[in-house]
C-alpha cells in the first residue's frame, strides 16, 4: 500500500470498487496489539484526509473487522467511534431514507433506506466491550461500515435500476480522469 506521510498524518491509500477485498467477509480480530492501534490511528487519518464520516479496515486493504466513524455536527462535540468485531444487535422498525456515498466509490451517492436507529456491540482497540446506541447520521454510518466488513456495499441496497444508473455515472466519472 502506498502511504502519504507528512505532518504526523498517516493516511493510507483507499481501496476502490472492483478490488476483491471489498467483497470478502473480513476476519475477526483476535489480538489487541500495537499493530491494531496503529491501524485505527491510520484509519482516522485516512478518513479525515478523504473528508469521510466513516471507514472500514478493508477500505485500506486490511481484511479484518475494524470500523471507525466520526460525526461532526454544529454546536455539539464530535462523536468518535471505534469498533472491533462490530455486531448490530438491535435495529428500529422505523426506516430512514437519506443520501449515502462511499469513499471506495467516490463521486456518486444515492438515497438508501436503513433502520433509523441501531445498537452496535463490539470491542475497543484494547479489547474492552463497547456498546453504541445510535440514531441519525451515526446510525447510518455504523450500518454502512458494518456492511463493509461483511463484504457488502451501499450499492447492493439499491434497486437494480438505481444501482445500474449509479454505476454508469461512476464509470463516466472515472473515464474523465
Ligand atoms: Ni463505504
Amino acid at each position: 500500500m502506498g502511504r502519504m506521510e507528512g505532518g504526523g498524518v498517516s493516511a493510507r491509500e483507499i481501496v476502490l470498487l472492483g478490488d476483491p477485498i471489498l467483497r470478502a467477509r473480513a476476519a475477526a480480530v483476535g489480538s489487541f496489539d500495537d499493530e491494531l492501534r496503529e491501524l485505527v490511528r491510520d484509519m482516522f487519518d485516512t478518513m479525515y484526509s478523504a473528508e469521510g464520516a466513516g471507514l472500514a479496515a478493508p477500505q485500506v486493504g486490511v481484511g479484518i473487522r475494524v470500523i471507525v466513524a466520526e460525526i461532526v455536527e454544529e454546536g455539539v462535540a464530535p462523536v468518535r467511534v471505534v469498533l472491533v468485531n462490530p455486531e448490530i444487535v438491535e435495529t428500529s422498525d422505523e426506516i430512514d431514507r437519506d443520501s449515502e456515498g462511499c469513499l471506495s466509490i467516490p463521486g456518486v451517492s444515492e438515497v438508501v433506506a436503513r433502520p433509523a436507529s441501531v445498537t452496535v456491540q463490539g470491542l475497543d482497540p484494547t479489547g474492552s466491550p463497547v456498546r453504541v446506541e445510535a440514531g441519525g447520521l451515526l446510525a447510518r454510518v455504523l450500518q454502512h461500515e458494518v456492511d463493509h466488513v461483511n463484504g457488502v456495499l451501499f450499492i447492493d441496497r439499491l434497486t437494480p435500476l438505481k444501482r445500474r444508473i449509479l454505476l454508469q455515472k461512476y464509470r463516466k466519472l472515472g473515464a474523465k480522469d
